[in-house]
């Protein structure tokens, strides 16, 4: 395990992963965390609340059964309404789905009347990578229908997020804005994993369930509760830094 130690009193850069920290206590770097070979501010980390639950937020994909109380989802979507956006136009809507029978539905559709679309517009193999590791197989086709939920993972809280249609900036701020519900759900000891494939929605006949604006796109969809798993930490590349000359 390589170690190292760092005593700063003012915001200093600690050169690998460009950190910037401020602090004045001892700062223990290394290069193990839940078994990945990656440099990470180990201490600062379980310190600082932020930085933990930025690093330790995972997709998660089994659910108990226990529902999220009304005040938990205030809030998330608070917190989803505390996001920066473009010229502070807080384009994003939340359409909230807490009832398991209609979440099953959705599913369902989404799944059915959505999988034509997915395969035209070749996202067969996002699917596959997304959902099954192995690919998506008519097992899995089966299990889905013996109750098990692709789509949605059993969640027991499914929120949409929808935002201007053509607008350049609105689906960056809607990004900001998930994150936030992420982190701010973690912080309170709930678990998430956003939803691309609910995008599919809008080729079900529930989509008018949701109503969307009619300028408005649903762009994804997050789901919360309470986790039933502890997914693995999928290593993070490390060559996507370009210092600008
Ligand atoms: C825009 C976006 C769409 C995603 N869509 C899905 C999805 O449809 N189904 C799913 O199970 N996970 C989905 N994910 C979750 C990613 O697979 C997951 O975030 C990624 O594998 C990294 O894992 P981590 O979030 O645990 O770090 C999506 C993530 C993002 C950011």
């Amino acid at each position: 395990m390589h170690f190292l130690k760092y005593r700063t009193k003012e915001y200093r850069n600690l050169g690998e992963g460009s950190l910037l920290i401020k602090s004045s206590q001892l700062i223990f770097v290394t290069t193990t965390f839940n078994g990945i070979q990656n440099f990470v501010y180990q201490q600062l980390v379980t310190m600082n609340e932020v930085l933990n639950a930025i690093y330790k937020r995972r997709a998660v994909r089994k659910y108990t059964a226990e529902v999220v109380k009304e005040t938990e989802l205030e809030i998330i979507l608070d917190a989803g309404r505390m996001a920066p956006s473009a010229m502070n136009k807080q384009g994003w809507m939340f359409h909230v789905a807490n009832d398991p029978e209609l979440i099953a539905v959705l599913s369902a559709s989404i799944l059915h009347d959505g999988k034509f679309a997915m395969l035209k517009e070749g996202l067969k193999e996002a699917i596959d990578s997304l959902l099954h590791p192995k690919g998506f197989s008519l097992k899995d086709a089966m299990n889905f229908f013996r109750g098990q939920d692709p789509i949605f993972h059993g969640a027991p809280l499914v929120i949409f997020l929808s935002c201007p249609k053509n607008n350049t900036w609105s689906a960056l701020d809607l990004g900001m804005c998930a994150q936030n519900m992420m982190l701010a759900a973690y912080s309170i000891g709930l678990a998430s994993c956003p939803i691309g494939l609910a995008t599919f929605i809008e080729k079900t006949s529930h989509y008018e369930k949701l109503h969307v604006k009619k300028d408005h796109e649903i762009r994804l969809a997050i789901i919360f509760g309470h986790a039933a798993e502890e997914p693995i930490l999928h290593e993070r590349k490390k060559d996507n830094v370009v210092f600008i000359k």
